[in-house]
C-alpha cells in the first residue's frame, strides 16, 4: 500500500514530495496544519477540521479559500489513493515561496498546499488498560495557541522532555498553576464524577476530540465542566485523560513522581473511550 503525498494539487510518492528552501513555511513556520484520521476510507470530523482550519488561516490572514480550492475531494481522492483501511491525513497550507523578507509576500504569491496520506497507527492497545505516565512542564507557547500553527517549538521540547523522562505526554502548566492541554493533546481530569477541561480559549487548541468527547460525556449523562483546574489538583483527581485524534482518550496514571487516582486507569475514561469508539464503528458521521 502505498504513503501517498500531494503538493499544489498533484498527487506522487512520497519521495517525490518536495518545496523550495524559500518557502514559508520553511523559513518562518508560516503556516497552518490540520490533522484529520479516516476510518473505513472515509475522513473522520472532516467539517469540524475544514471548519478549525479555516478559522487558522484566517487568524493568519493567509487568504487561501480552501472550499473553492476543492481542499476536501483531495482529502478523500488522498485516502482512496492510499487504500489503506485507515489512515492519518496531514494537511499543511503555508503563505507560499517567495524572498525572505517577513513582511507579507507579494500579492499574488500562491499558498504552498501540501498533504501526506499514511497508515494510521495508533498507540499500543495495552495503554489503554494500563495507562500512562506524563510529566508537566511550563507552557511556553504563544499567546494563540487556537490557531494550529506549523511554529511547534514550545509543543516540542515539551514532548521531548516527556519522551526523555519515559512518559507519553507533557502537560502545558500556565504561570498560574493551571493545565493548560498536553503538547499534542487535549487535558481532563475527573473530580467526584464531573469531568474537567480547559475552557475553549486562546491558551488551547480547540480540539475535534475534545468537542466530540465532551458531546459523547453529556449525552452520557456525565457532568462536564470547562473550566480552569490547577496541576495540583490533577494530581489529586480520581482520573487523568488526554484525548486527540490519534490517542482517543489515554488514561493517564502517573504525573510526574505522583500517582493518580489509585494508580490504574479509572470507568469515566474508559467509558468515554468506548463511546468514542462506538461512535466511530456507527460510521454517523
Ligand atoms: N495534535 N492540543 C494540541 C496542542 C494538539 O496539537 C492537538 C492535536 C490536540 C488534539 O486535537 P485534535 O483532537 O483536533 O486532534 C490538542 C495533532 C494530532 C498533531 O499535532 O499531530
Amino acid at each position: 500500500m502505498p504513503e501517498v503525498a500531494f503538493v499544489n494539487g498533484r498527487f506522487m510518492p512520497l519521495a517525490d514530495a518536495v518545496v523550495s528552501i524559500e518557502d514559508r513555511g520553511f523559513q518562518f513556520a508560516d503556516g497552518v496544519y490540520e490533522v484529520v484520521a479516516s476510518y473505513g476510507g472515509r475522513p473522520f470530523a472532516m467539517e469540524p477540521h475544514l471548519h478549525r482550519l479555516e478559522h487558522s488561516l484566517a487568524a493568519l490572514r493567509l487568504g487561501l479559500d480552501i472550499r473553492a480550492y476543492g481542499l476536501e475531494a483531495f482529502v478523500r481522492e488522498g485516502i482512496t489513493r492510499s487504500g489503506f483501511a485507515e489512515t492519518l491525513v496531514y494537511i499543511q497550507i503555508t503563505r507560499g515561496t517567495a524572498p525572505r523578507h517577513h513582511e507579507f509576500p507579494v500579492a499574488g504569491t500562491q499558498p504552498t498546499v501540501v498533504m501526506t496520506v499514511k497508515e494510521l497507527r495508533r498507540p499500543a492497545a495495552q495503554l489503554y488498560q494500563t495507562g500512562v505516565k506524563v510529566v508537566s512542564t511550563p507552557d511556553l507557547r504563544w499567546k494563540r495557541c487556537d490557531i494550529k500553527s506549523t511554529s511547534l517549538l514550545a509543543n516540542i521540547l515539551a514532548k521531548q522532555q516527556a519522551f526523555e523522562a519515559g512518559a507519553f505526554e507533557a502537560l502545558l502548566v500556565d504561570g498560574e498553576g493551571r493545565v493548560n492541554e498536553g503538547s499534542s493533546t487535549s487535558a481532563f481530569c475527573v473530580r467526584q464524577g464531573v469531568i474537567w477541561t480547559a475552557p475553549a480559549g486562546t491558551h488551547i487548541l480547540p480540539s475535534i476530540t475534545r468537542g466530540l468527547l465532551l458531546d459523547l460525556a453529556r449525552g452520557l449523562g456525565l457532568p462536564v465542566r470547562e473550566e480552569f483546574t490547577t496541576l495540583q489538583e490533577y494530581c489529586q483527581a480520581d482520573e487523568v485523560f488526554l484525548a486527540g485524534t490519534t490517542t482517543e482518550a489515554m488514561p493517564v496514571v502517573r504525573i510526574d513522581d505522583q500517582q493518580v487516582g489509585g494508580g490504574s486507569p479509572g470507568p469515566v475514561t474508559a467509558r468515554l473511550r468506548q463511546a468514542f469508539l462506538d461512535y466511530v464503528a456507527a460510521g454517523k458521521w
